[in-house]
């Protein structure tokens, strides 16, 4: 007797692992993760929200499975429970091998990630998706050397943006300061650009990069010629500059 309501309740559970949608449902693939994924009732929360919108099944806990979640193999997921989770495509050339690459591309699009990023535990998000641990290791790779930039930038910016406290006096009033610039969300793109950006064009000339300056238009002062190396020693110095306070005002274009 006991088997009779015992099946149908195996099926319940697998229904609410994955919901079979108004998609049809496709033949699907295996996936195998940490126990704690399971646990957490993170994969029920996740995988529904791909196969509905797919119809490709994932089995947990498959033989072979073609999509394995682990801590230490793949390409990085997510981060979170103090650890970092790595999502690894087997090689072998198989059907169900196409549908987890389909699950890979899902995870890593802005639907997936935003998926991830839901999924909460007594109303505290757990887990922080790639792309957020992409910007997070962005805003540190600078590895310049912040001292060269800063004395870099207070020699030759200095004269026209306040740098930091040594010149706050000096600068050109019109000209935003370093530490609003840094204030900006996208201060990094600013910086490495800085040199094609007016007025700079005509005052700075970025070794391989920038084009000689125009013979019927030459520079009115010295020219300032800087190295990539100089450039990535002032990215460092300014990702290490306190930001302003934004509700200070900004010199606006
Ligand atoms: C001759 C004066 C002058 C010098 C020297 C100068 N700048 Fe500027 N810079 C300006 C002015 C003026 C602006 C504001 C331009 C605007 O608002 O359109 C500016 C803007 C910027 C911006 C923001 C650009 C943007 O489009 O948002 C960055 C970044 C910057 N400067 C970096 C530097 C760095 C780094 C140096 C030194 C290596 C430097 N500047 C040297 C005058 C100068």
């Amino acid at each position: 007797m006991i088997h009779k309501f015992n099946t149908p309740a195996l099926l319940i559970i697998a229904s609410l692992l994955v919901p079979v949608a108004a998609v049809p449902q496709e033949a699907g693939f295996g996936l195998s993760s940490p126990a704690e994924l399971q646990e957490s009732g993170f994969m029920r929360f996740l995988l529904p929200r791909f196969s509905l919108k797919t119809g490709i099944r994932i089995t947990l806990a498959a033989n072979n499975p073609e999509a394995i979640i682990s801590t230490d193999n793949g390409v990085p997921l997510m981060e979170g429970l103090g650890q970092v989770y790595y999502l690894q495509i087997t090689e072998d050339d198989t059907p169900q091998r196409g549908k987890a690459q389909r699950f890979a591309a899902w995870l890593d699009s802005d639907i997936g990630r935003r998926a991830i990023a839901q999924f909460e535990l007594d109303g505290v998000q757990i887990f922080a998706p790639i792309e957020t641990l992409r910007a997070a290791e962005a805003a540190t790779i600078f590895d310049g050397n912040a001292k060269r930039g800063e004395d870099f930038s207070f020699a030759n910016c200095g004269r026209c943006h306040v740098v930091g406290d040594r010149n706050r006096m000096k600068g050109i009033g019109s000209t935003p300061s370093f530490s609003v610039l840094r204030s900006l969300p996208d201060w990094e793109e600013r910086f490495s650009t800085f040199y094609a950006r007016i007025p700079h064009p005509s005052l700075v000339q970025l070794e391989g990069v920038s084009e000689p300056f125009d013979p019927a238009f030459p520079p009115a002062n010295q020219p300032l010629r800087l190295t990539l190396d100089q450039l990535e020693d002032i990215l460092t110095f300014v990702s290490g500059i306190m930001p302003a306070d934004l509700g200070a005002p900004l010199v606006e274009h």
